[in-house]
């Protein structure tokens, strides 16, 4: 998509979650994080590429140690049952024994991070948690749920915050959906 496309783009989305409600989302996800994982010295993986953005604002949140890595996982194609992912990036530090906190920008299906629990589960990790700032409401029944969330969407497509429409405007800091007709 070219610079007009996205532009065009943005001017006919619905914005969905302000970048005040987006940021008070944070605050809140970040509490229950700290809540929950303060003595624990996590490892915290990002999920590329639509993790960075929520990743990037939640880490400096968290008053505790941490070690942080990343990874990139794809899933093989359609007819791939759970488990089966294709990992672009492995995590490079071992999970092995460790509490490991998975942030991503969406759960949708559900699928996708499903399969990343279990294979971290696989490699060793001895709890594997799921922080996405956003939680799709799709009315299907999802393999995995998430133990943080920063705020519900409906079921469209949206974007910003780490969300991109093909390929553009994850740097937004506030969340739109594409006008449905
Ligand atoms: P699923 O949960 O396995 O269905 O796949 C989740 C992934 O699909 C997310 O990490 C996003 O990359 C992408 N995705 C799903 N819904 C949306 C959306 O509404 N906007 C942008 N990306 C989405
Ligand atoms: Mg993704």
């Amino acid at each position: 998509m070219n610079a007009q496309q996205a532009r065009t783009m943005l001017l006919n989305a619905d914005l969905i979650h302000s970048e005040t409600t987006v940021q008070t989302a944070l605050a809140d996800v970040a509490g229950r994080i700290r809540a929950r994982l303060a003595d624990k010295n996590p490892l915290v993986l990002c999920v590329m590429t639509g993790g960075v953005i929520f990743t990037g604002q939640l880490l400096p949140k968290l008053d505790f140690p941490l070690d942080f890595d990343y990874l990139h996982a794809t899933r093989y194609g359609p007819e791939t049952q759970g488990g089966k992912i294709s990992w672009r990036m492995a995590p490079w530090m071992s999970v092995k024994g460790r509490t490991v906190l998975v942030v991503d920008d969406i759960l949708d299906e559900g699928v996708t991070l499903a399969a990343v629990k279990e294979s971290l589960i696989r490699l060793g990790a001895e709890e594997v948690l799921l922080a996405v700032f956003t939680d799709k409401l799709n009315g299907k029944n999802k393999p995995i749920a998430a133990d943080f969330v920063g705020l519900p969407v409906p079921d469209r497509f949206v974007f910003g915050y780490g969300m991109d429409v093909d390929g553009a405007w994850r740097n937004l800091p506030a969340i739109y959906a594409l006008k449905e007709d």
